[in-house]
């Protein structure tokens, strides 16, 4: 698999994975965000906010072996990774029987994580971090790939806080603006008439991890110095980040960075902050803020192109009311070619883009067809 088949089957998948859902694009790339760069990821929000379905989905999709579990302040560490080997343990061995269980799950879904109680909870912090379970007397070493949890809260409690700094990727589902309704009684009619029908899986494990090779070789360190700014920016307003998590945020990068079609990771991907650094809750809508102010993002880079062609559009119509050989077309001239340079600087880090590279040419031609407008009237 190359770079742009790996490309094409990353956006295909979270194509897939989004397709059904009215209005859950971003938590869809969070998914295949974790998914590419082998990490855990929480969806935290209000019940039937299709937390579970998507994480479900994502799971269909990818042809993995697969556990989920709701967890309960009851749950015991032998439903999550199974009973006590009776007969072994006649034969004097303590082992489990790991079958179908978390110990044996590349793809897991932990529902309601956070009512993880103390048993349960150890075993979880050490095998997200070190994808090994502590099995009395052994080491298991599990295949994890990534682990998804859902809840209908943050926690507060300090003993769950390093299990929840251990999702690397955090999105907070709020239900949806008025404006979705209708499509959503549409989507939820279809899912519930079982016209969207069973998925066929598009991605093995295998074909993941070599998804995963492409995002490791994604270029990031010119990036390094842009995040550094941003993470002091971040601390000044209050978003702390912790040193685990800080590093392993190029990871995200490189993975969004892939997601749009580049090798070499750009301003643009630290758009990955909005679902790494929140915390509390507040924090989801204050980062965005932040970034919208701080970052050159692809939506900024698309608004400001969009006003740089209002502006050439206004200059066209000055050019026709203006007469042959006045001295203003001379200015014109100037200043069009000022802001083709401009332009074309502007967008450099942004050649990959589809849509920017279009909507460039088509700016570029228009104001290079304007120029040639004004040559002629000034007859030279
Ligand atoms: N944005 C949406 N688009 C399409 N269907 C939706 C959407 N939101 C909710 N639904 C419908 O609502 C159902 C309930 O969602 P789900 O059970 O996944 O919610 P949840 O967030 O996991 O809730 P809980 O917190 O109670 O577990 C979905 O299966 C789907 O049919
Ligand atoms: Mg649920």
């Amino acid at each position: 698999m190359n770079f742009s088949e790996a490309v094409q089957k990353t956006r295909s998948f979270l194509q897939e994975l989004e397709a059904p859902f009215v209005g859950r694009h971003e938590e869809a790339l969070v998914i295949v965000l974790a998914l590419l760069s082998g990490e855990h990821a929480v969806l935290v929000g209000e019940p039937g906010t299709a937390k579970s379905a998507m994480v479900r989905r994502a799971a269909s999709l990818l042809k993995a072996r697969f556990f989920k579990y709701l967890l309960t302040r009851y749950t015991e560490p032998s439903e999550l990774f199974g009973p006590i080997d009776i007969r072994a343990l006649q034969a004097g061995v303590y082992a489990r029987v790991t079958r179908g269980k978390l110990s044996e799950a590349e793809i897991a879904f932990l529902d309601e994580i956070f009512n993880a109680s103390s048993a349960v909870l150890n075993s979880l912090l050490s095998i997200m971090m070190e994808r090994i379970v502590y099995d009395g007397y052994t080491e298991i070493r599990t295949p994890l790939w990534s682990l998804f949890g859902s809840s209908n809260r943050v926690p507060d409690e300090p003993e769950l806080e390093a299990l929840y700094d251990r999702f690397l990727l955090r999105a907070y589902v709020q239900p949806l603006d008025a404006e979705y309704w209708d499509k959503l009684l549409e989507a939820t009619w279809k899912l519930e008439t079982g016209e969207v029908g069973e998925v066929a899986p598009v991605l093995t494990m295998k074909e993941l991890e070599e998804l995963h090779k492409h995002v490791m070789s994604v270029n990031v360190s010119n990036v390094r110095p842009q995040l550094i700014k941003m993470l002091l920016t971040l601390e000044e307003r209050g978003l702390h980040v912790s040193d685990r998590r800080k590093g392993k945020i190029l990871k995200v990068i490189a993975a969004h960075a892939l997601l749009n079609n580049r090798k070499v990771a750009t301003e643009d991907d630290l758009v990955v902050l909005k679902y790494t650094v929140p915390k509390a809750l507040e924090d989801f809508e204050k980062i965005g803020v932040i970034l919208s102010e701080e970052l050159k993002t692809k939506e900024r880079v698309l608004r400001e192109l969009h006003e740089i062609r209002a502006n050439v559009k206004v200059t066209a119509s000055r050019v026709q009311s203006v007469p042959p050989y006045d001295p203003r077309l001379a200015e014109f001239y100037k200043s069009l070619s000022t802001t083709k340079n401009k332009v074309l600087n502007y967008v450099k880090d942004f050649d990959e883009d589809e849509e920017i590279r279009k909507l460039t040419d088509e700016i570029i031609s228009e104001i290079d067809d304007l120029m040639d407008r004004i040559k002629a009237k000034l007859y030279i």
